[in-house]
Parts: C-alpha cells; sequence; structure tokens
C-alpha cells in the first residue's frame, strides 16, 4: 500500500477521525476507510460500488471522463493496432511486454496446452443441446477443478502458473466445443500450427468433411476483438472472481464465477442483447421509437451497448470495434449490411439527443462487436462465450495479483440492516 501524504478529518458527534488519503499512480484519491470501524464503530454505505476502491492493482486503468483505457500503462488503441492478444496476455500477466524470446515461449506453452482432457468431452454430452453455450461453460470450467488436481493448489506458485496458462489455452477450445455440441457438430480439435484466432476460428467453423480456411483479416479483427475485451479493471465479473478467490477457492472455480457473472445483460451478456435489438429495431426508420422508449421511465427498456458506469465518454474499446465492423463488412462484401446502417444510424441519434448528452451516455465495447461477430458467422448465442474466454486473461491476471499480495483478506462486506429488532418467537397456535 503507498505511504498515505494526506489525510481527511471525519467528524461523528463531535469526535474527529483522522482518515489518510491515498494518491495513486493515476485517477481520484482514495480515502483509506479500513480502520473506520474499528475506530468510530460506523460502515460505510455503497450498493453498487460508485464510490469504491475495492482493492490495490497495477494492471488496468481507465479515465472514464477522457475515454482512456490503459493496460500496464500502454493505451489500448496502440495494443490492438500495434500487438496481438498473446502479447496482450504477457503483458496483463506479467507486466511487461515481451521480448521475442519471452514471447515465442509464452506462445509455445500456450499452444501446448490447448487440447482438454479426453473424458471432458463425455461431461459435455451431459447438457441438453438446446442449452446455451454461457450454461455450458460455467459447467465446464467449474468442472477443471475435477479434472487438473495438479493445479489447484493456490499457495503453490508453479501450479497458479500452470493454471493461468491451462485457462488461457483450453477457453477457445471449450467455447468451440459448447458451440459444436450445441449445433449437434463433432468437436473440432485444436491445431498447434495455428495462432491463437485462427484456431478458435477453425474448431468453431471446420467440419470432418470440410476443413476451414482461415481468412487472415478475419483472423485479425477475431483477435482485435480478443484484444479490445481482454481486461478492465474491477468491474463485475473480475470482482467476482476476486471474491471467490479471496475465501481460498481453487482458479477453475472462480473463473467459473466470473463467467456467470458475466453472462447477464448489464455486463457481457449486453452484446448478445444488443444485436437483438438491433434486429428487432430492423430498419432507420424504426429507430425513432426505440429512442423514444430508452428514454421512458415507465418502460424498462434500455439501448443495449449504450452507457457505462465508468465511461463518461466514447469508450475507447467502442471506437476500434467499429474501425473493425468496417473493415470485416467491406471485406465479406456486406457494407450495406442493414445492422450497421441501423446501428451508425442509432449512435448518430442517440449522441445528439439531449437525453444521451445529458447522463453522458456514449456506445460501449458490446455496441459493434455483434456485427462484426454475426457477419463471421457467430450465432448471437456465441458472443458472450467469446467475451469470457477473452476476459479470461483479465481474471486470471487480477486473480494472482490478488493472491501475491500479503494482506489480501477474505471479501466480506457489512449492511444497512433495516429488517426486525430482536423479538419474541410466537408460537404457531397463537399467530
Ligand atoms: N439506455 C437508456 N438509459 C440508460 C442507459 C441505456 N443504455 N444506461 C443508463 N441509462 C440511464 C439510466 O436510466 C439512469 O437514468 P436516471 O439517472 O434518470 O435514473 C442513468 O442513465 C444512469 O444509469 P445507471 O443504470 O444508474 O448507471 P449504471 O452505471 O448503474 O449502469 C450500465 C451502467 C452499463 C449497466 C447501463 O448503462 C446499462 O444498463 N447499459 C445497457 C447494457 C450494456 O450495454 N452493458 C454493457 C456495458 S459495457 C461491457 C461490460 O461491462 O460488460
Amino acid at each position: 500500500m503507498s505511504e498515505a501524504k494526506k489525510t481527511a478529518t471525519l467528524t461523528i458527534d463531535g469526535a474527529s477521525y483522522e482518515l489518510p488519503i491515498h494518491s495513486p499512480t493515476c485517477g481520484p484519491d482514495v480515502l483509506d476507510i479500513r480502520k473506520l470501524y474499528g475506530q468510530a464503530g460506523v460502515f460505510t454505505y455503497d450498493p453498487g460500488f460508485t464510490s469504491t476502491a475495492s482493492c490495490e492493482s497495477t494492471i488496468t486503468y481507465i479515465d472514464g471522463e477522457e475515454g482512456v483505457l490503459t493496460h500496464r500503462g500502454y493505451p489500448i488503441g496502440d495494443l490492438a493496432g500495434k500487438s496481438h492478444y498473446l502479447e496482450v496476455c504477457y503483458l496483463l500477466l506479467y507486466g511487461t511486454l515481451p521480448t521475442a524470446t519471452e514471447l515465442e515461449t509464452f506462445e509455445t506453452t500456450i499452444t501446448r496446452h490447448t487440447m482438454l482432457h479426453e473424458q471432458m468431452a463425455t461431461f459435455f454430452r451431459g447438457f441438453r443441446r438446446d442449452a446455451h453455450p454461457m450454461a455450458i461453460m460455467v459447467g465446464v470450467v467449474g468442472a477443471m477443478s475435477a479434472f487438473y488436481h495438479d493445479s489447484t493448489d493456490i499457495n503453490d506458485p508453479l501450479q497458479r502458473e500452470i493454471a493461468s496458462h491451462r485457462l488461457i489455452a483450453k477457453m477457445p477450445t471449450i467455447a468451440a466445443m459448447a458451440y459444436k455440441y450445441t449445433i449437434g457438430q463433432p468437436f473440432v480439435s485444436p491445431r498447434n500450427d495455428l495462432d491463437y484466432a485462427s484456431n478458435f476460428l477453425r474448431m468453431c467453423f471446420a467440419v470432418p468433411a470440410e476443413d476451414y480456411e482461415v481468412n487472415p483479416i478475419l483472423s485479425r479483427a477475431m483477435d482485435r476483438i480478443f484484444t479490445l475485451h481482454a481486461d478492465h479493471e474491477q468491474n463485475a465479473s473480475t470482482s467476482t472472481v476476486r471474491l471467490a478467490s479471496s475465501s481460498g477457492a481453487n482458479p477453475f472455480a472462480c473463473i467459473a464465477a466470473g463467467i456467470a457473472c458475466l453472462w447477464g445483460p448489464a455486463h457481457g451478456g449486453a452484446n448478445q442483447a444488443c444485436l437483438e435489438m438491433l434486429k428487432e429495431i430492423g430498419s432507420v426508420d424504426r429507430i425513432p421509437e426505440f429512442i423514444a422508449r430508452a428514454k421512458d421511465k415507465s418502460d424498462p427498456f434500455r439501448l443495449m451497448g449504450f452507457g457505462h458506469r465508468v465511461y463518461k465518454n466514447m469508450d475507447p474499446r467502442a471506437t476500434v470495434m467499429k474501425q473493425s465492423a468496417d473493415e470485416v463488412l467491406e471485406l465479406l462484401g456486406v457494407d450495406d449490411n442493414p445492422l450497421l446502417q441501423v446501428a451508425s444510424e442509432l449512435e448518430r441519434i442517440a449522441l445528439s439527443d439531449p437525453y444521451f448528452k445529458e447522463k453522458k451516455l456514449f456506445p460501449n465495447v458490446d455496441f459493434y462487436s455483434g456485427i462484426i461477430l454475426e457477419a463471421m458467422g457467430f450465432p448471437t448465442s456465441m458472443f458472450t462465450p467469446i467475451f469470457a474466454m477473452s476476459r479470461t486473461v483479465g481474471w486470471i491476471s487480477q486473480w494472482k495479483e490478488q493472491l501475491s499480495d500479503p494482506g489480501h483478506k477474505i471479501g466480506r462486506p457489512r449492511q444497512l440492516y433495516l429488517g426486525e429488532d430482536v423479538r419474541a418467537y410466537t408460537d404457531i397456535e397463537n399467530r
């Protein structure tokens, strides 16, 4: 923990308490209230954690007002444009960009861990064919702790390292198998001569009767989608992973918890919900009706892919995603794609609408990703699994960081209790 150079004074009923203030490398100062309950006997109240820093971290920084996202100090635009997913994985996990030799070793390690224990294929067959692939992923990733006993000891740094590599390597295989299972096609094994993104595309789209020739432009676009989703600071699923891990749970159980949290439509499920919304809108002339619904407080409808807890400016990931959507659709010869037309016009109208301007609601990463994924041939149900596999490295990096902090504690929030005070039990005949 950084040394506090400033303090704030809190006065309650005439008694004063000095609270240390920590100054981060970037971003607002952080008031340290860890000793507050012990000293003053009060809790703080912050449902939704809108003003709470839950941990120290050196991995990712977001300036929501300026629309800035950096990983280990490198802007996301540079990483998406100049780097690639496995290099970003290395950066997130180890804190520095790899040398050529380090990258080669890392890529080889990940590539050599992509196969799943053969018995896991049997495990998939226990699911209904119409299961959502996210349901399968929550189950299968949780079940990895039953297959890989030699990497569940969180106190052994080597086992932690092996679990990290296994999760990053096997997640595309699991996501692709979940997809193949739900469409009734045989599983396609990973191939070690392909890069991470190409291998995933092939595992999804090849069939025994016909191999899948990976288009390098699509593979690059896929890799960029992975990179843009790799980590995002203490979001809901990452905080879920950290909370699950705080009890000492094994890494596979923690990542399964993160996948479950990601599934919700306010978080990673928004990419599926967004594309379904664009389809429901269907044509540019229906946009005003949906804008009106989004602004109507009596209607639960929200513009999916819009708004963010932290960004009060354009999500920098959305800017790259839109460029990528244009490139992919042009390559596929579908640049007159009606969904892209609806999305572009919806963005234009919303950004000039006083409601969205006043509330600082901008397109987020999920607004354009679905258009690219659908153009590549993925069904909407695969959008969130792709987010989950991309985010695995972020979850794992945050998990490793948490475990290497000697001061880490079990996460145990308190509450503002508004229920009944202690009362006498009434026998059933007297109620
Ligand atoms: N459409 C219409 N109104 C909205 C929207 C939206 N998409 N998002 C927020 N608002 C309004 C909301 O009604 C509220 O109005 P008021 O102050 O009058 O009550 C105000 O803006 C603030 O919203 P909030 O729900 O208090 O903000 P939050 O920080 O708790 O929620 C959010 C953030 C992302 C859950 C929310 O913006 C949302 O539901 N967006 C749609 C879902 C979505 O795209 N999620 C993906 C987020 S990015 C990727 C990820 O994290 O996984």
